[in-house]
């Protein structure tokens, strides 16, 4: 599976299927590609309503013909909008969507959006066998220990910014607690309120797990 970094939170992960996270790309200062220079898209994840995740989301949606997969308010709002395939879920749940497994996870953030308001969330993704969490927007909690019991993921693509989600402190704490082989920073740097060095999280984090700081544009494979 090879992780892309679009920048802020948005990320395509490519194996079997394309699952796009989060795709603020339209006047994202930060992202490395508009959303006509994306391959096509099996399926949009969208952890919440505020415009830096939803973003992009509906438009791609549509223009693909792909699945929209998000919090039940969210995604009946997409289906409003047009979008036709639609997976409406919630904390807790898991779906699976052409062989692509889909956890909803907590998220402790607000998440109001044009369409009314809904819990915000983070996912967990299992394709070609790995399993990767994106913690959407939020502070750090205890539960991730339940995200590391049950769903073990090996990649933790984790907000580090601060103000509006998890800093570095609390994200080194996240990754005690989620315990992923490789962790990604993100939602950082897009906008002056946001500045953090990534490596200085990579320094705090240090044997805990295998930091890769991804510049807008750079991949991973694993
Ligand atoms: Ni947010
Ligand atoms: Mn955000």
């Amino acid at each position: 599976m090879k992780i892309k970094f679009l920048g802020h939170a948005a990320f395509l992960l490519s194996g079997e299927k394309t699952v796009l996270i989060d795709p603020f790309l339209s006047g994202n200062p930060s992202a490395s590609v508009g959303p006509k220079d994306l391959p096509h898209i099996d399926m949009v994840l969208v952890t919440h309503g505020h415009g830096d995740h939803l973003g992009d989301a509906v438009q791609i949606a549509k223009g693909n013909d792909a699945v929209f997969v998000a919090m039940h308010e969210i995604a009946l709002y997409a289906k409003a909008q047009g979008v036709v395939f639609i997976e409406p879920m919630n904390i807790g749940g898991t779906i699976e969507v052409q062989g692509v497994s889909i956890t909803m996870t907590n998220a402790l953030h607000s998440s109001d959006f044009e369409g009314g308001s809904a819990h915000a969330a983070g996912f967990v993704i299992g394709m070609d066998g790995h399993r990767v969490y994106h913690a959407g927007d939020t502070g750090v909690f205890y539960d991730m220990n339940l995200i590391r019991e049950l769903y073990v993921p090996e990649v933790a693509l984790l907000p580090i910014g601060s103000r509006y989600t998890m800093g570095i402190r609390e994200a080194v704490k996240a990754v005690e607690f989620i315990q992923p082989q490789i962790v990604i920073p993100m939602h950082y740097g897009t906008t002056p309120l946001i500045q953090r060095d990534p490596q200085e999280f990579k320094e705090a984090v240090k044997g805990r797990a295998h930091v890769v700081v991804l510049k807008p544009g750079e991949s991973f494979t694993l």
